[in-house]
This record gives C-alpha cells, sequence and structure tokens, in this order.
C-alpha cells in the first residue's frame, strides 16, 4: 500500500522544476497524476521518468485552459483529489519602467490562471470529500527584492488567495495552504545559478542548511500537505527555504 494509492492529482508548470519533481513524487507514491504545461517536450519527459502521469499541453493563461484542465482530469483520472497551483515565471524590471505586457503575463500566469484553474476545479474537490488546493507561492509572499515588482505582487497574492479559499472551504473538508520555497534549483533559476557566483553563494549563505534548495525539497513539502498528517492544516504558508528567512 502506497500513501497516495487512488489519489488524483494535478499539477501545473509540470514539465521542469518543482512542478516536474512533484509530479514523479505523488505518481511514485501511487498517485494518479494529470501534468500540465506549455513545455511539450518537457512534459514528455516528465512522463518518461515515472509511470503513471498523464500529460495535458496547455498554456494556464488561455480563455479555456480551467475549462480544459477540469474536464482532462473528469476524463483522464475520474476527478481531482489533490490541485498543485505551480506553473510560474519571473520578470525583472523596477516598476518606474515596467512595461504593463510584462506585468499583465507575470500576473496572467502566477496569480489570474491560479483564481481560474482553482475556481473550475472547487466542484470537484468538494466532491473528493478530502480536497486540497497546493498553491506554489515564494518567499516572495512575505518579502520583496527591487526589480521584482510584478514577482512580488503575485506571489503576496497568492497568500491572500490562499487563505481565502481556506475560509471558504474548510466547511467541505478541502483545505488549503501554500509553500513559500527559497532559493531552489529549477528552470526558472538555474541560469542565473550558474552565471552569478554572487547570487548562487547569498542564497547558499544565507540558507542556515548552507544549500540551495533541489525541487525535490519543495516536491516533499507538498506530498506532505497532500497527506492525511496535514489533514488539520490550512490557510498555512509553508516556509521551505533552508532557514533563508532567519537570517536578516
Ligand atoms: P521552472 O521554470 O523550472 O518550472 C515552471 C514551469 O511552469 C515550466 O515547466 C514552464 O514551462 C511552466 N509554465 C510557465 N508558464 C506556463 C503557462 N503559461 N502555462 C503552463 N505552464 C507554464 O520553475 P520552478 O522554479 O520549478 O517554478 C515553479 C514554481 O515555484 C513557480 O510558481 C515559481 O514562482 C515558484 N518558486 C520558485 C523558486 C525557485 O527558486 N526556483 C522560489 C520560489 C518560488
Amino acid at each position: 500500500m502506497k500513501r497516495f494509492d487512488g489519489v488524483r492529482v494535478v499539477v501545473t508548470g509540470a514539465a521542469d522544476g518543482i512542478g516536474r519533481a512533484t509530479a514523479i513524487k505523488f505518481a511514485a507514491e501511487g498517485a494518479s497524476v494529470l501534468a500540465i504545461d506549455i513545455n511539450a517536450a518537457g512534459l514528455s519527459e516528465t512522463a518518461a521518468i515515472q509511470s503513471g502521469i498523464k500529460t495535458l499541453l496547455a498554456d494556464v493563461t488561455g480563455i479555456e485552459a480551467a475549462e480544459q484542465i477540469c474536464a482532462a482530469a473528469a476524463r483522464e483520472l475520474g476527478g481531482i483529489d489533490v490541485l498543485v497551483n505551480n506553473a510560474g515565471i519571473s520578470h525583472r524590471a523596477p516598476i518606474e519602467t515596467h512595461t504593463d505586457a510584462d506585468w499583465q503575463r507575470v500576473l496572467d500566469v502566477n496569480l489570474h490562471a491560479v483564481f481560474r484553474i482553482t475556481r473550475r476545479a472547487i466542484p470537484l474537490l468538494k466532491a473528493s470529500g478530502c480536497g486540497r488546493i497546493i498553491n506554489i507561492g515564494s518567499v516572495m509572499s512575505q518579502l520583496s527584492s527591487a526589480g521584482m515588482g510584478a514577482y512580488t505582487v503575485s506571489k503576496h497574492a497568492i497568500a491572500g488567495l490562499t487563505k481565502t479559499l481556506a475560509l471558504e472551504l474548510g466547511v467541505y473538508g478541502v483545505t488549503a495552504n501554500y509553500i513559500q520555497p527559497g532559493a531552489i534549483v529549477t528552470g526558472i533559476s538555474r541560469d542565473v545559478f550558474a552565471a552569478d557566483e554572487g547570487f548562487r553563494k547569498f542564497w547558499t549563505e544565507k540558507a542556515a542548511l548552507k544549500r540551495l534548495g533541489q525541487p525535490e525539497d519543495i516536491a516533499n513539502a507538498i506530498a506532505f500537505l497532500a497527506s492525511d498528517e496535514a489533514a488539520f492544516i490550512t490557510g498555512h504558508g509553508l516556509l521551505v527555504d533552508g532557514g533563508a528567512l532567519q537570517s536578516p
């Protein structure tokens, strides 16, 4: 008997990084997984690594995306017990020169898609009887960094959205939590860590554990929040940052 036998899991942004590690973790522990991404090649790689992963090529910001994702989940998995809203992008620009288009793009992927997909998934999560919403925030859900305005706003909003979902859905036995990853080596960050020794050193030293995080560190925390052991945790933002935020 595996921990997630019979559990139906949807993971967005599963072609790389945290989403890929999460899809693999759930499937390896018995879940049926629907992995979603805009990157077809990466998505196929994810499914090739571990059996039990179905894929859906979709842009989470698409106008039909929420409908498409929930229809695929109903068809391929028979419903949704765990929704992991993970797809995300970042953009570096100071507010003074930020373009409307870049601002909109970051908010569309990191926030508006999460709202729309979750809204559409709520009836399925209610029907589950033990539904779990796990949103991927960031340490930027509580801090900021100059030049990261749109990203910071989107991740602060994820905190607010998740807390509201927790209050609205608790009565149906659905929990809603968000993870706050620290510096994790993934598609979003690996080039920056490779090219900028100072940046890599800053985050390595800032962490109490003196290392960068790996996607599996976050996947393990997501799996915990989806497990029976986390049944009384909701509205919570779990820092998984190696202790980075404990130092000034
Ligand atoms: P990643 O770049 O490795 O993975 C993100 C995935 O999302 C990619 O496969 C990408 O193709 C997909 N994606 C992007 N836009 C999409 C769209 N419109 N529709 C469908 N899929 C889309 O990056 P990572 O780090 O694994 O990111 C996952 C989440 O973790 C994001 O929400 C990110 O903000 C968050 N995070 C990452 C941190 C890090 O240090 N890597 C730190 C804090 C939060």
